[in-house]
C-alpha cells in the first residue's frame, strides 16, 4: 500500500487472531488487534499512531461522560475473491463525520488523517477481514471530547480513533417494526442528522418498549405531529408503493444522510426505477397496507445492509408484508451492492478503494 502520511505503528505482541472464531460472529462483539489514534490539542491534530486495541484511561470529569460531545461513523471493508481488501465509500464517511463534528461544535478531521489512519489500520489488520460469504470487517471511526472540565462548553481537546470488528449480519432475519407515535427521535433544529451518541441514547427506551412487544425496531415519525415516517434509527427506510420507491428526504435536518441510502438512490437512477424523496405519511402507509399496494419495505444502512421488513405495526394493527421475491427491487439492490463491495461486478461509481 502506498502511504502519504507517516506515523508510528506499535504492533501488538498478543494477537487475538488465532483464538477468534470467525464462523460465529456476533455483530460488534469481536474487536481486531489494533486501533488508530489521533489527539487534538492547541488547535491541531497531533500524535497520530496505530497501537494495540486497549482500554482508555479517563478522568471522571471527562466532558464526554457529562455532556456527550461524541460522534461516530460506521463503514465496512470486504474480502474480494482474489484475497484483496476493499473499502466502500470511505470518503463519504469522512465527509459525514465532519458534518457531525460541525453540528456538535467539535473540530473537523483532515481527509488525509482520516483516510491514512483508516487505510494503514486496514492494511495492518487485513487478516481480520472475514472470508465467509456475507461477512465483513465493520469499521468504527469516532471522535470524543477529552477535556477534564465540567463547566458546560465545547471541549478544547479531543480524540479521534478507529477500530474494527469482523462481523456477520446485524439483522439475521427479516425485521418487524413499529410505527412510533409517542416518542420523538429528532426535530427540526435538533441533532437528528448528526451521527452523535445522544441520538442513539435517546432511542433506547422507546426501542426497548417496542422490543418488549416483539418488534425489532421503530419507524420514527416526525417530532411535531407524528404523522410522517422518518427513519429507523439503525437504518434509513424505503417503501415501494404501486411501483414507486419512496424514502424520506434529508432536507429537514432530522434524518441521517445514510451512505447506503444514497447508494440505493443512485442505483435506482441508473436503472430508471421511479424513486421519490418525499415524506410518506402514516395514513398513506396504512392505506397502502390495507389496499395491498405496498409491495416492499426495507431498511438501508451500513450495519443493516438492505434489511427486508416483514411486519409493520401501525395504530394498533399488525400487518404482514408479502414475502421477498427474487426480482424485488430490494433484492436486486442488495445483490448489486454486494457485488460491488465484494469485487465480483463492475464499480461504475468508483465506490470501492483497495487497501
Ligand atoms: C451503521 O450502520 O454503521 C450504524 O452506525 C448503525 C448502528 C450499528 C448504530
Amino acid at each position: 500500500m502506498k502511504t502519504t502520511l507517516s506515523f508510528p505503528v506499535y504492533k501488538t505482541k498478543n494477537s487475538k487472531l488465532q483464538q477468534t472464531n470467525f464462523s460465529n460472529l456476533v455483530f460488534g462483539q469481536t474487536i481486531s488487534d489494533h486501533m488508530f489514534v489521533a489527539d487534538y490539542k492547541n488547535g491541531e491534530w497531533t500524535d497520530l499512531r496505530i497501537e494495540a486495541y486497549q482500554p482508555l484511561s479517563l478522568n471522571p470529569a471527562n466532558a464526554t461522560l457529562h455532556y456527550g460531545q461524541s460522534i461516530f461513523e460506521g463503514m465496512k471493508a470486504y474480502r474480494t475473491p482474489n484475497g484483496e481488501v476493499s473499502v466502500f465509500r470511505g470518503d463519504a464517511n469522512w465527509r459525514r463525520l465532519n458534518e457531525s463534528a460541525e453540528r456538535m461544535c467539535m473540530p473537523t478531521i483532515p481527509e488525509e488523517i482520516f483516510m491514512e489512519g483508516l487505510m494503514q489500520l486496514l492494511d495492518l489488520d487485513r487478516d481480520w477481514v472475514p472470508t465467509a460469504k456475507g461477512a465483513s470487517l465493520y469499521v468504527r471511526p469516532f471522535m470524543f471530547a477529552t477535556d477534564d472540565y465540567i463547566g458546560v462548553k465545547p471541549s478544547e481537546t479531543y480524540k479521534f480513533m478507529i477500530f474494527t470488528c469482523p462481523v456477520g449480519n446485524y439483522y439475521s432475519k427479516p425485521v418487524s417494526v413499529k410505527v412510533e407515535t409517542e416518542f420523538t427521535r429528532a426535530t427540526p433544529g435538533g441533532t437528528g442528522a448528526a451521527k452523535t451518541a445522544g441520538n442513539y441514547a435517546a432511542s433506547l427506551y422507546p426501542a426497548r418498549r417496542a422490543q418488549n412487544l416483539g418488534y425489532d425496531q421503530l419507524l420514527w415519525t416526525d417530532g411535531k405531529n407524528h404523522q410522517m415516517i422518518e427513519e429507523s434509527g439503525t437504518m434509513n427506510v424505503m417503501f415501494k408503493i404501486n411501483g414507486t420507491i419512496i424514502t424520506a428526504p434529508t432536507t429537514t435536518g432530522t434524518i441521517l444522510k445514510g451512505i447506503t441510502r444514497d447508494s440505493v438512490i443512485q442505483l435506482a437512477k441508473d436503472w430508471n426505477e421511479p424513486l421519490e424523496e418525499r415524506f410518506l405519511s402514516v395514513s398513506e402507509l396504512e392505506e397502502a397496507l390495507n389496499s395491498g399496494t405496498l409491495e416492499e419495505a426495507f431498511g438501508t444502512g451500513t450495519a443493516a445492509t438492505i434489511a427486508h421488513i416483514e411486519r409493520i405495526h401501525v395504530n394498533g394493527k399488525d400487518y404482514t408484508l408479502p414475502a421477498k421475491k427474487e426480482d424485488a427491487f430490494s433484492h436486486r439492490v442488495l445483490r448489486e451492492l454486494d457485488g460491488i463491495k465484494y469485487g465480483t461486478i463492475a464499480d461504475p461509481h468508483h465506490w470501492i478503494a483497495l487497501v
